[in-house]
């Protein structure tokens, strides 16, 4: 790389806190500049609770870097790290770490973490406001599965068979040396089962900080891939139009329980997945789950209810929505079978009085066949992006 400066000398700084190059610094004493860095005029950072800027990072004109946020005394340490670029006009807020080698465009407002190696744009899209009443519900419901379960398979779904079976058909569309973004990755523990024998470079978000803290405590040891975890929301997704190769959600747009906000997270989706890329939707779906039911009624149980933390999605109508830019081009009814056997002949054939186990030999068994028939929720529709914005 050409060296951008011949003579790089750490900036001094006169009694109000600027330099000769017209950037500022308050608290400068609690700020850490690796060597040739380049920071733009008019730039205001306050380093009170710390920011360190690492070697060769470049930051625009007008920027405003905030280790304390005194209108709402939000406090903590920003890290930039090296080689990053930060686009003029930009906003980075406390507690914030930009990931080396990461682009930020012009007028970003930065309030997560962002990782290595990725280009983001300023937040675009948003949650309506029902949204965010029953939101702040369900990320309730994962601060307790992320305490309660921790980095283990069971978290987010109880029946493990389920979670090996979803495990086995997402590589089955995941591809070597691909970009892959995965929505709503919860502890990343399928994550961590998909790098290890997929040499993608995957980055998984999780709009739980809970869930995010689980994931990133992960210790992974010869996988063929990399991954990296961040907080981020499948509604304000930051990354750069046409980022990634392919992109797979896990049981996580169903959480967002309003149809218009669905809209706005595919649409974010589509936006950022390149033309030519694969959408793997790996959700809940009516129609498996109204067969499956029916199937129960005609062997006297119960119906098994959406669960209040979800909205399935109706088939037809996602793949209405998505026709203007993608080719729906497979239905993988991957998980028919299992829960046909085990969500309706299991709990059939029981004693009276006696509750269905996941671990029982039944459900091992149905988890072995061949899949068949259209009787689970959860399913796959395979996209792929025929089309640009
Ligand atoms: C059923 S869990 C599945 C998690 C993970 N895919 C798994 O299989 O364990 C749904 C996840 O989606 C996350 N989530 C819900 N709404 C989200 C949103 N708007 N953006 C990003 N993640 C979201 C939740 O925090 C939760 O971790």
């Amino acid at each position: 790389m050409d060296r951008r400066f011949k003579d790089w000398k750490h900036p001094e700084f006169d009694e109000k806190g600027t330099t000769k190059w017209n950037w500022m610094c308050q608290y400068h004493e609690n700020l850490k500049l690796g060597k040739e860095t380049d920071i733009g005029a008019f730039t205001y950072i306050n380093a009170k609770y710390g920011v360190e800027i690492e070697e060769n990072v470049q930051i625009g004109s007008h920027c405003s870097i905030y280790s304390w946020s005194t209108i709402d005394d939000k406090r903590g340490k920003v890290t930039i790290k090296k080689n990053a670029r930060v686009g003029a006009h930009t906003v980075i807020m406390p507690g914030v770490t930009i990931g080396k080698n990461a682009v930020i465009g012009a007028c970003s407002l930065v309030s997560e973490n962002i990782p290595d190696n990725v280009e983001c744009d300023s937040g675009r899209g948003g949650a309506s406001k029902s949204d965010k009443a029953e939101n702040s519900l369900i990320q309730k419901h994962y601060v307790e599965q992320a305490e309660k379960f921790g980095t283990s398979g069971i978290s987010t779904i109880s029946d493990i068979n389920i979670r090996k079976l979803e495990i086995n058909a997402l590589l089955r569309y995941l591809e070597d040396s691909r970009k892959v973004l995965e929505v709503g990755c919860g502890n990343g523990y399928s994550a961590v089962r998909i790098i290890e024998q997929r040499n993608i470079d995957l980055i998984g978000i999780d709009a739980s900080e809970e869930m995010i803290k689980m994931a990133k405590a992960r210790t992974i040891v010869g996988a063929k891939g990399k991954v990296q975890f961040a907080l981020g929301n499948a509604l304000r997704m930051n990354f750069q139009d046409e980022f990634f190769d392919a992109i797979f959600t896990e049981r996580c747009l169903i959480n967002i329980t309003n149809w218009e906000d669905q809209k706005v997270a595919l649409e974010a989706i589509a936006r950022v997945l390149k033309v030519g890329g694969l959408f793997i939707m790996l959700e809940c779906f009516t129609d498996g789950w109204r067969n499956m039911n029916e199937a129960r009624a005609e062997l006297g149980l119960k119906e098994i209810p959406q669960p209040w933390h979800d909205l399935f999605f109706d088939k037809e109508e996602v793949a209405r929505f998505m026709n203007s830019k993608f080719e729906l081009f497979k239905e993988d009814n991957f998980l028919s079978t299992y829960f046909f056997g085990s969500r309706v002949l299991y709990p059939a054939l029981l004693p009276k009085g006696q509750e269905p186990r996941y671990d029982s030999q039944i459900n091992s068994f149905f988890a072995h066949l061949p899949s068949f028939g259209n009787h689970s929720s959860i399913k796959i529709l395979l996209f792929r992006k025929v089309k640009a914005d």
